[in-house]
């Protein structure tokens, strides 16, 4: 496993750079088969578990499956303190009754500073923990002041029940104006941006604000080097839910074109040439990145997972690098 160092200049802690996704576990994947994929997780050092406060209500249950399987397991496990959580806040539904859209009317709760404190605190009630190691804004919020948003997260980290913050869907300006807006306050900034993001590239689409751009990854470079607030670049399925190599898993709206078939060609050769898995060269280049991500994986069975956990002992070197990049 490799471990990266997140900071807010602040406050530091070390994560594994491969992140779990718990998005299905408690949802789609049963209790003794999400079980089984955590233990195993752990037990080849990752640390870094990812949730969120919805996850399951894009159906019709109460969005907390995820957090709730997380909190069953911690309780029968003991490991807290040996892990790193992560979750969210924003994408629930603000009326319960209504379903939830992508596109608007979205019925998203929001990040105003009374939605961020009670649902924060109904993510620790949930999971059974005393604090959050992570919690993200799950999608931009442009209907509340910046300010309040920013000052809302800076409370919870003010009040110990907070590590570090981030935001997730948002567009790079917004991030960059957060991150302003944080030195005005004097309070640490987002540490975490969390992104879609993989070895295909969308089409260009001044619309779409989920995904990790190559500016956003310039800017996470350059504010490192800069200040002692890092900003992590965490990349969300990032093997597009099994699209490298599964007929059943068609390529989402925008990723479908000549250049991600083209990308894909190279990424099955360079994987055969390597004696490795597509999904892992996948991996190990969004790892080894000139700015590194820390892709999140998913998994529904723990074979999937070892699968992943191998690209964490994957390098790609430049000549392989440029092959992949050169497409
Ligand atoms: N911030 C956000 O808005 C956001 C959005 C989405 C996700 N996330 C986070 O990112 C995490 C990962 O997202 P994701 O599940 O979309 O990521 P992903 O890693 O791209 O996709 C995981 C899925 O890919 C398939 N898969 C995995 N390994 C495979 C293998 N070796 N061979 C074939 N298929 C394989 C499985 O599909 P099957 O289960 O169908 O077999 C698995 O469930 C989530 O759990 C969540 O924590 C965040």
């Amino acid at each position: 496993m490799r471990y990266r160092t997140l900071t807010d200049g602040t406050t530091t802690f070390d994560v594994s750079a491969l992140v779990l996704g718990t998005m299905n576990l408690g949802v789609t994947t049963d209790e003794e088969t999400s079980f089984a994929i955590l233990d195993r997780y752990v037990e080849a050092g990752g640390t870094f578990l990812d949730t969120a406060n919805n996850y399951g209500q894009w159906g019709d249950s109460n969005g907390r499956l995820s957090e709730q399987l997380l909190g069953r397991w911690l309780a029968s496990r003991g490991l807290r303190d040996e892990l790193r959580l992560a979750t969210k806040v924003g994408a629930a539904k603000k009326d319960p009754r209504l379903p939830l859209s992508p596109t608007p009317p979205t019925n998203y709760e929001g990040l105003a500073a009374g939605t961020i404190q009670a649902s924060a605190h109904e993510s620790l009630r949930t999971l059974g923990v005393e604090h959050l190691d992570v919690l993200y804004g799950h999608v931009d919020d442009l209907e509340t002041p910046l300010a309040e948003t920013v000052g809302a997260f800076c409370k919870l980290q003010a009040d110990g029940v907070v590590g570090l913050t981030g935001i997730s869907n948002v567009a790079l300006w917004r991030v960059v104006e957060a991150r302003a807006e944080a030195r005005r306050q004097g309070v640490p900034p987002y540490a975490l941006v969390q992104q879609q993001s993989s070895y295909l590239y969308p089409v260009p689409d001044v619309e779409r604000h989920n995904w990790a751009s190559p500016e956003l990854y310039d800017y996470a470079r350059s504010v490192a080097d800069d200040d002692g607030a890092g900003l992590a670049v965490v990349a969300y399925s990032p093997l597009l839910q099994g699209a490298f190599v599964r007929d059943d898993k068609p390529l989402w709206e925008g990723y479908d074109h000549p250049t991600s078939r083209a990308r894909l060609a190279t990424l099955h050769d360079v994987a055969r040439d390597l004696g490795a898995t597509p999904n892992q060269v996948a991996l190990a280049w969004l790892l080894g990145g000139p700015a590194p991500a820390l892709p999140i994986v998913g998994a529904s069975s723990v074979a999937q997972l070892d699968e992943a956990l191998g690209a964490a002992e994957l390098v790609l070197d430049e000549d392989v690098r440029g092959r992949l990049d050169a497409v």
